[in-house]
């Protein structure tokens, strides 16, 4: 990364009157949650499909919740890095005209502070019952193999957006009005392969003249880089917080 780029992005930021960020996996890979897209399209020894698609549910509800209570006990142990922190930080300066839009399910950028965060693929966190629709918030506490809704004894499952599954639209259309309308977008720590939310990315750049700027963090180029303005290539957890302290 160079100083040049940094300071480009940091004026960009500084004149931006709406700012939106899209983040992914690499974001909180610092803090210890493993990315998606470096083990070989294996989860924890699964399949992917097994474990993130409606058709793996119905084959194995019971596979499925062990791997979610997994991913829940891991992210328990975890906690969020300097690069959510600086997120966090970013928002104070734009209220609520900075959005947050995130892949993760890990919850870490609200433990850092972020308010305004849509959360498009959902949350470990989160349970949604397959009878009544209930979604509620079950904390981290492992739930069992088969989870049974409270409020009417229905199959629980993650409230996460598999393989397969569309976004929720309540959330899915913030986040396009939020690329669509803002000055820069921040696109950090995601491969930018899976849609439709690496679709933001062209989002922000089609829009009325001029278009968004687009600053990339990541440790290498991805699908996002022919979009993007200019890239800070670094751990988030390292560019982020210069980039807070170049804004000033
Ligand atoms: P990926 O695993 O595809 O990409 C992670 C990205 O983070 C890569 O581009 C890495 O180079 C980058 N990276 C790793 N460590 C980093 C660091 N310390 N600082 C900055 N960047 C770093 O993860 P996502 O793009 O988030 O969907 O994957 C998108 C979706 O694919 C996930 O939300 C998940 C998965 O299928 C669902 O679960 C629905």
């Amino acid at each position: 990364m160079t100083d040049d780029n940094l300071i480009r992005a940091a004026d960009w930021l500084r004149l931006a009157e709406r700012v939106c960020v899209l983040t992914g996996a690499g974001v909180s890979a610092e803090s210890g949650v493993p990315t998606f897209r470096a083990s070989d399209g294996l989860w924890e020894g699964h399949r992917i499909e097994d474990v993130a698609s409606p058709e793996g549910f119905e084959r194995d509800p019971g596979l499925v919740w062990n791997f979610y209570n997994a991913r829940r006990a891991n992210v328990k142990t975890v906690k969020p890095n300097p690069g959510h922190y600086a997120l966090a930080k970013l928002e104070e300066r734009w209220g609520d005209r900075f959005t947050l839009v995130t892949q993760n399910v890990d919850g870490l950028h609200r433990a850092a502070g972020s308010k305004n965060i849509l959360e498009i693929h959902g949350s470990l966190h989160r349970t949604r019952c397959l009878c009544c629709a209930k979604v509620e918030d079950r904390g981290l506490e492992p739930l069992g193999e088969a989870p049974e809704c409270p409020h009417c004894h229905g199959q629980l499952r993650p409230d996460i957006v598999w393989f397969g599954e569309a976004l929720p639209n309540d959330i899915w259309e913030p986040a396009l009005v939020a690329a669509h309308e803002c000055d820069v977008l921040l696109v950090v720590g995601t491969s930018a392969v899976v849609h439709p939310a690496a679709s933001l990315i062209p989002v922000a750049k089609g829009r009325k003249q001029p278009a968004a700027k687009v600053v990339e963090i990541n440790l290498t180029p991805t699908e996002a880089s022919r979009h993007a303005d200019v890239g800070l290539y670094g751990p988030s957890g390292q560019v982020l917080p210069k980039l807070v302290e170049r804004l000033g």
